[in-house]
């Protein structure tokens, strides 16, 4: 794991660029994208650059279950918003959190990850540890699956919702053992909040019980922290 520590997001968020653009030139193709308020720094100085995605395709990690993606509060939403409709991709895939069979859903989005192996995936992490919306107790070789949010998840993300009881209780997340499969991982994390999740991460014991620290095993990952973020390491 290598570690980069920055000033705050908004360095974060460049730096998270300058390596993604690496990437590009070395002819990366997919791209696996999260959500949170995390990545949104690295999402504006895609924006304003002069790179092409329109022949990437990206994958998000996840998508609330029983939102459509006109709901303002989808990650589908987010995602349009924050990203895709200023710099499109020839094609890019979230979870349908509305889809009728969800078994079914989870399989397809399988296949789509199966097809279009992830060059670049990039991570924030929760104050649990989860990475996507893969919660503590999730095991290491999950593919696409639906997911019960826990409390500590759906109070830190109630946030983005008017009451505690809109959030919703349940989500569909790409599995850990996909997101292992990605070539580099590149995990963003800013603030106190997100310092315990960070120290474990790095140097705690590789156990289900914290998602993110499966990362140690991966060969390629970079973590970019703020002070705070890194403040317990
Ligand atoms: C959600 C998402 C994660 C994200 C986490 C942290 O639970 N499923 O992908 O990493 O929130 O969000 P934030 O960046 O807003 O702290």
């Amino acid at each position: 794991m290598e570690i980069i520590r920055v000033k705050d997001a908004q360095e974060g968020g460049k730096k998270a660029f300058e390596l993604v653009k690496e990437e590009v030139e070395k002819d990366a193709k997919v791209f696996g994208l999260a959500t949170g308020s995390t990545p949104e720094t690295f999402y504006k100085e895609l924006i304003n650059s002069s790179l092409d995605f329109s022949d990437k395709i990206s994958i998000n990690l996840d998508e609330y279950i029983g939102l459509s993606g006109t709901d303002d509060q989808s990650y589908r939403y987010f995602m349009n918003e924050h990203l895709f409709n200023k710099k499109p991709f020839k094609e890019s895939y979230v979870p349908n959190g509305k889809a009728e069979d969800l078994e079914a859903e989870c399989r397809h989005y399988d296949q789509i990850i199966s097809e279009n192996p992830i060059d670049v995936q990039i991570l924030g992490i929760g104050q649990n540890g989860h990475i996507g919306f893969n919660e503590p107790g999730t095991p290491f070789d999950t593919s696409t699956h639906v997911v019960k949010l826990t409390e500590s998840t759906i109070n830190a993300n109630k946030r983005n919702f008017e009451n505690v009881n809109d959030v919703p209780t349940h989500a569909l997340s790409m599995g850990i053992g996909s997101i292992m499969k990605a070539k580099k991982i590149i995990l963003l994390a800013y603030g106190k909040a997100k310092a315990e999740a960070i120290k474990g991460m790095v140097e705690g014991e590789i156990t289900p019980d914290l998602p993110a620290s499966v990362l140690q095993n991966h060969p390629d990952v970079v973590v970019i922290v703020d002070e705070e973020a890194a403040s317990l390491c």
